[in-house]
């Protein structure tokens, strides 16, 4: 499973990539405005240049006409974009026709394996079902991740199943086991990923050891 980066802070996005295991990013209109009131196109483009995977932008419209008119012109900002666009039945024209363009599209706000049926008959890149928001009225988003991911294997299909509105590392262990292509994480979330009490004791206990009969807290690499 790979894991994009569900930001749009330059910062955190420049740690994810030096860490070297995000590879995409995903944002959306809330996502874009914690950043202030910011040049949409420069901040995109930035990104871009930053990330080296696919950087997930969404449209504003909400008419077929609107939505393609607009994911046309953000395609032009970089090559690595991917234009997110709602899972609606304008969404689903849309997305037909971006798609016939190359015009890659990740189609989200998918709550359903019939949104995400319908996408990948579209031609989607990419299908993002949201977990934390199915999980948040009682139901099992993490089912429709499996469900998703099943068909699209069963059927062969290219789209790629993003498990999207991630909120704890839990729902990282279970995206992997439901087989999604990839998880896209806020930066809290990828930061908690590596946390291990034993792992922190271990590091301490090491160093103590070493440093009771070497006197020193590391090695010196000229010495070696
Ligand atoms: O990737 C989708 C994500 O940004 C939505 O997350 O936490 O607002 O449901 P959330």
């Amino acid at each position: 499973m790979r894991l994009f980066l569900d930001t749009a802070n330059i910062e955190q996005i420049r740690h994810g990539v030096r860490l070297g295991v995000v590879s995409g990013i995903t944002t959306n209109p809330s996502i874009i405005s914690r950043e202030g009131k910011v040049d949409y196109q420069s901040l995109v483009k930035e990104i871009c240049s930053i990330v080296p995977g696919p950087v997930s932008t969404e449209v504003l419209s909400q008419d077929a006409q609107g939505m393609i008119a607009e994911a046309r012109e953000i395609a032009k900002w970089a090559e690595n974009i991917t234009v997110k666009i709602p899972a609606s039945l304008d969404g689903i024209e849309a997305t037909s026709v971006l798609a016939k363009e190359n015009i890659k599209v990740n189609l989200t706000l998918c709550f359903s394996l019939n949104q995400a049926i319908l996408g990948a008959t579209a031609g989607a890149t990419f299908v993002s079902p949201f977990v934390g928001r199915l999980d948040d009225i009682g139901e099992d988003g993490m089912k429709v991740v499996a469900d998703i991911a099943q068909y699209l294997c069963y059927y062969q299909l290219p789209t790629q199943v993003i498990a999207a509105s991630i909120r704890h590392p839990q729902h990282c262990l279970a995206a992997a086991r439901a087989g999604a292509h990839i998880a896209t994480v806020p930066y809290k979330v990828l930061l908690q990923m590596i946390q291990h009490p034993l792992t922190d004791i271990g590091i301490k206990r090491f160093t103590e050891d070493w440093e009771k009969v070497m006197g020193a807290k590391s090695i010196d690499p000229g010495k070696l």
